[in-house]
């Protein structure tokens, strides 16, 4: 039954604990942590010891790269490996990202040109960044979006094609597999984030991968203020280095990637098998060839169909305690700090009818049951609650 509380929401603002989490971080357990973190204290060795390297060298195999680096965060990691390729001018980047993206180029005096994605894959649009492409434009940055790889292939093509760079956002792409192979061997660089909301965590972390050695190389030295050793920095880098406790987390996680993959697949799977039917709602599109890591599982809200708008369906689920997320609404063009007035009107359409249900590689089938449950009722008793919220 839907609670009374329901129409009474709609018009305001959400006032109700969540009795379910939006996201929960998959860890290893202590018991096999403990003594990981024991000798390191004991050690004296807290960070650039032998588990980062352990790790950097299990992470190499395991994305088939060539090079990785692991620093501190994706967002760190994305600055040093611009910074690496020294561009001036503008960087063609989707407007549908997280905010991250664009904050890396702007760290690095680069300057944004947003553009449109595609519709429900939410990908960076190829027609649109051809089109976007200037005597200025230095660069392209791509984006996987919520587990959904951008087509890389064709952007490395265009890339090269124009004489640009292209790097990518893989916050998201840890699990997502590409024609079989794991993500993180396109563009200049690619880069992961491994904080508590992504498959494989490390609590905070980053990690770079690249074909490129010097690209490597110039991170490694970044994360350790750009000294090369002999304290005569030849550029100014960050302390974007990761931990030994953070690197043991994510070592120890990483054996269990495959089976966090898993555990989302059952849930997308029953997700949309339970609201497939349901009218006004969509998922989003991945192509085939792709097995996306379902680091968010996003519906679509058509509000007109649906009976509902995608915001008086949040406030209704909230009310009912399930949590969710409008990632990414408001897009980069809106984004107070670079307000750009634009045309993009795919993403628009977009960020008004996306919302993240729950999803976690330790949420339980009975949880994403109840969230199709609520979902189906307040659909059904949509004309009335939204009705009732014209009343309010
Ligand atoms: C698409 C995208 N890029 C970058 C980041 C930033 O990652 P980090 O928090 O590791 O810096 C995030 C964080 O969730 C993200 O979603």
């Amino acid at each position: 039954m839907i609670s009374s509380r329901v129409p009474a929401l709609l018009g305001g603002a959400p006032t109700f604990q969540p009795s379910l989490a939006f996201t929960r971080p998959a860890v290893p357990p202590f018991a096999e942590l403990a003594p990981e973190f024991e000798e390191i204290l004991n050690s004296g060795g807290l960070t650039k010891g032998p588990r980062l390297a352990k790790l950097e060298a299990a992470l190499q195999d395991h994305l088939r790269s060539p090079n990785v680096v692991c620093v501190n965060s994706c967002t760190s990691g994305l600055i040093l490996g611009i910074q690496s390729l020294k561009l001036s001018g503008e960087v063609i980047v989707p407007s549908f990202s997280f905010m991250a993206s664009f904050h890396a180029l702007k760290w690095n005096n680069l300057t944004p040109v947003f553009v449109d994605c595609l519709p429900y894959a939410l990908t960076v649009d190829l027609a649109a960044v051809r089109a976007a492409v200037t005597p200025r434009t230095c660069a392209i940055m791509s984006a996987y979006v919520f587990g959904n790889p951008p087509y890389l292939v064709e952007l490395d093509q265009l890339a090269k094609e124009l004489g640009l760079a292209h790097f990518c956002d893989s916050a998201h792409g840890i699990g997502t597999l590409i024609d079989g192979a794991p993500a993180g061997n396109h563009g200049d660089f690619e880069v992961f984030s491994c904080s508590p909301t992504k498959l494989l965590t490390a609590a905070e972390g980053g990690v770079v991968s690249t074909r490129r050695p010097e690209i490597a190389q110039w991170i490694r030295s970044g994360r350790d203020y750009g000294n090369p050793g002999s304290y005569d920095c030849d550029f100014a880098g960050l302390n974007a280095r990761m931990s030994e406790f953070h690197a043991a987390i994510m070592l120890a996680g990483l054996p269990r990637l495959e089976s966090y993959v898993q555990a989302r697949q059952r849930l997308v799977d029953l997700y949309q098998e339970r609201l497939k039917h349901l009218p006004g709602l969509r998922f989003q599109e991945v192509r085939p060839g792709v097995r996306s890591s379902h680091k968010d599982f996003p519906i679509f809200i058509e509000a007109q169909a649906f009976g509902l708008h995608r915001n008086q369906l949040q406030k209704a689920l909230l009310a009912e305690g399930i949590p969710t997320r409008a990632y990414f609404d408001p897009p980069g063009h809106q984004l107070t700090c670079y307000k750009q007035t634009l045309d993009l009107p795919v993403t628009l359409k977009m960020c008004a009818e996306v919302l993240c249900l729950p999803m976690s590689s330790l949420m339980t089938e009975q949880e994403a049951e109840r969230v199709c449950q609520c979902l189906i009722e307040l659909q059904q008793q949509a004309p009335a609650l939204a009705k009732a919220a014209a009343l309010e």
